[in-house]
């Protein structure tokens, strides 16, 4: 930690991070959605896509185009179509490391920017993510689908009875982050996992704060693969030892054992690092938060949630979103696995409500479905 940061900081990490999955706002958007307009009859309701069992369908889905890909309600849309750039790429792996990056990168603060960390932690870190797996999110495990189709699961009580977990574990890879109750709650939730995302910070956080819901362990799986969302200096420190199977030689992990969280297999085809100018893009382009602006500017992160949304919108072909804030918010406690309900609460460090408008429009144009219930 080279970073000079007050307990105010800290504090509100710890209790705002932890809750960063299950995304909560002030957004008074109600009424009845629009169904259909742009995408028309190509694209089913949102509420007959998820009560309708998708598990029928995986095995001639196989070779099939997507009815809808999601690229194409960008491109019908002239808001998202100026904001989606799907060049951009969205891991950092050893071959884009350069000195230009180094260059625009160490000018600019964490998170997302490397400004006061030392050369030699990112570069050690990036040099064992030089497999062509490092690069790519979804890599070269299975052939090539012709469509994708991912499923990323939020914390929120919406999902608490919603038995979505067949229509979750239906799609081909599942988003998991945070403080991801999976035992007991897998008629909600599902059981399949194929990512997990998080910084050190809200891994660790939600260790401690969910450990009595039952979050006692990251999920782990042989298929599973860990993205890193690198806040800090700690996430690339983290991330070297977990590949390397060593402890934490320096900093405020020092002495963890990564194999505590991610298992006994350390290898670089395990783990995933989110691109910085990745996340700065969609913070500018996505989550332009006014606090950027205000006096928690540096504070304000996007969600965990809302960064891995957006990771599988630039990774997909078809995103659903579940356990993610809908305008009866209220309606539902805080996390599905809480086990007395718990009202939402906001934290300085994220803006839940401009990501709540931004899953809204981004589900009116049909370009993710966002799993709703009237409750
Ligand atoms: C999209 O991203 C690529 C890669 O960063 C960049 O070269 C290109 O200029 C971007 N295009 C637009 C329209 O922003
Ligand atoms: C990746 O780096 C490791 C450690 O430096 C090296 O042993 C390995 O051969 C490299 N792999 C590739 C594909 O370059
Ligand atoms: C979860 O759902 C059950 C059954 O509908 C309900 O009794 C319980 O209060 C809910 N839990 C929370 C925390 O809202």
């Amino acid at each position: 930690m080279g970073l000079p940061r007050g307990p105010l900081f800290w504090r509100l990490l710890l209790l705002g991070a932890v809750s960063s999955g299950i995304l909560l706002t002030l957004l008074s958007a109600a009424g009845r959605p629009h169904w259909g307009l742009r995408a028309g009859a190509r694209y089913t309701t949102a509420s007959q896509a998820f009560t309708r069992p998708k598990a029928a369908d995986s095995g001639t889905r196989k070779g099939r185009p997507c009815r809808y890909p999601l690229a194409q309600a960008v491109q019908q849309d002239p808001h998202f179509r100026a904001l989606f750039n799907f060049s951009q790429p969205v891991l950092l792996a050893a071959g884009l490391f350069s000195q230009e990056l180094w260059d625009s990168l160490s000018q600019r603060r964490a998170p997302y920017g490397w400004q006061g960390f030392p050369r030699q932690d990112i570069a050690s870190t990036l040099s064992l993510l030089n497999s062509s797996d490092s690069a790519q999110l979804l890599g070269s495990r299975e052939p090539r689908r012709d469509c994708i189709r991912c499923a990323v699961v939020g914390n929120g009580g919406i999902l608490n009875g919603s038995r979505q977990g067949p229509n979750i574990d239906a799609h081909d890879y599942v988003f998991r982050l945070n403080g991801a109750v999976i035992k007991g709650f897998e008629k909600d939730v599902g059981t399949k996992t194929s990512f997990y995302g998080f910084t050190v910070n809200t891994m660790k956080n939600s260790l401690i704060a969910y450990r009595t819901a039952g979050f006692t362990a990251v999920p782990r799986g042989q298929d599973l693969r860990y993205i890193f969302i690198p806040s800090d200096l700690r996430d690339y420190v983290m991330l070297r030892s977990a590949i390397l199977g060593v402890r934490v030689p320096s900093g405020i992990d020092k002495g963890d054992r990564p194999q505590t969280y991610f298992g006994p297999e350390a290898s670089a085809s395990k783990f995933k690092l989110l691109h910085p100018a990745f996340i700065s893009y969609l913070t500018e382009r996505f989550l332009k938060s006014k606090r950027i602006i205000s006096k928690f500017k540096d504070l304000y992160m996007p969600s965990t949630g809302a960064l891995m949304l957006l990771t599988a919108l630039h990774a997909c072909d078809q995103v659903s979103a579940y356990g993610f804030i809908t305008s009866n918010f209220w309606k539902f406690s805080d996390h599905y696995f809480d086990r007395v309900k718990q009202p939402l609460v906001f934290y300085a460090n994220h803006d839940l409500s401009l990501e709540a408008a931004l899953w809204w429009d981004l589900h009116k144009a049909g370009i993710l479905q966002l799993y709703q219930h009237r409750a």
